[in-house]
């Protein structure tokens, strides 16, 4: 059975470089709390305002244009048909092995909970699967389950990603425009800021390695420490989605290296409290030309602040997994 197909029987759903990050990024949020924080919050100060953050979310224009539609589908005579272009799911049918182990875990009638991140199994053949598809080969050392975490969809692995970089309102999370619309809505109901750099057709939806900086700079200020001014930058997460949903923009090496040299040197200028790249790929595996990744181009010091998330919903066709 090839890798991908080992995948589907063990029915995944997106991974992460997490263990990376955890240890990183804690660090970095200690120093800032040393430096930035005059007064340590008390327990009472504290005030959780995710309930009302979701209630003042609006609906994504996507989501209400799909079930809007899907509405209307399911009101229709089964004589007539619709084809419903209002969301982009996949219509591949699913490999049979998958199907076949589907049915196997169903009829024992037993779905018992698995390991927090993750069953141990389908951790190892996801990160098999990385090292195959991104010819890891070169790094040193390789991905293993450890880096690993399983998630239900790509949407939650964002909203963990996302809420371990988001601490207060001053906190940045900066990507492209047009964007697949949950980053900002996530953003909203963590209580962070969403900022964003404009692409468009001139630049091919792609942003330059400069753009970056100069965006990522404005986001820039000065805090007192002990009597002097230390530079302190708000952007905790760069979100970057190639190919990208909804523009379609795909990277060339050009560019992926061009961005990575500007994210690596950004991460050596700002150390404290430093920043996580976000990198959405869950639309690998379903472009016809040659795919290239910002892992592949990444250092050392930016691969071990990047999350990488895919999905089995695009390319693997188990959308509703
Ligand atoms: C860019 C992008 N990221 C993430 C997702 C969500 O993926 P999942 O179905 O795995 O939650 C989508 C779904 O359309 C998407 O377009």
């Amino acid at each position: 059975m090839s890798d991908s197909h080992s995948l589907y029987k063990l029915s995944l759903a997106a991974v992460g470089t997490f263990a990376f990050l955890f240890a990183r990024y804690f660090n970095a949020k200690n120093v800032q709390s040393k430096i930035g924080n005059d007064k340590t919050p008390e327990i009472g100060d504290i005030r959780v305002k995710i309930a009302s953050r979701v209630a003042a979310a609006s609906d994504l224009l996507i989501k209400k244009i799909a079930r809007e539609t899907a509405q209307l589908v399911s009101s229709l005579p089964s004589d007539r048909k619709i084809v419903n272009m209002s969301q982009g799911v996949p219509c591949l049918p699913i490999f049979d092995q998958a199907y076949d182990e589907m049915v196997k875990l169903l009829n024992t009638k037993l779905l018992p909970y698995s390991d927090v991140p993750g069953s141990t199994d389908v951790r190892k053949v996801c990160a098999q699967f990385v090292n195959k598809m991104y010819s890891i080969g070169q790094f040193s050392p390789s991905f293993d389950e450890e880096n690993i975490t399983v998630t239900s969809g790509a949407i939650q692995a964002i909203y963990c990603c996302l809420a371990i970089s988001i601490d207060s309102p001053n906190d940045v999370v900066l990507t492209t425009l047009p964007a697949y619309g949950l980053y900002k809505q996530q953003t909203n109901i963590l209580g962070g800021k969403f900022c964003s750099i404009t692409t468009n057709e001139d630049n091919k939806f792609v942003p330059t390695g400069a753009d970056l900086k100069h965006n990522f700079e404005l986001h820039t200020r000065y805090q007192e420490h002990n009597g002097r001014l230390v530079k302190m930058c708000d952007v905790r997460s760069i979100v970057l989605c190639f190919p990208n949903n909804p523009t379609g923009a795909m990277l060339n090496s050009e560019q992926a290296k061009d961005i990575t040299q500007s994210l690596h040197d950004l991460l050596v200028a700002y150390p404290t409290p430093g920043f996580s790249v976000i990198l959405d790929e869950v639309y690998l595996g379903i472009t016809s030309s040659s795919y290239v990744s910002l892992l592949q181009y990444a250092s050392p010091l930016l691969r071990n602040s990047m999350f990488i998330i895919l999905s089995a919903s695009k390319g693997l066709g188990t959308t509703s997994l």
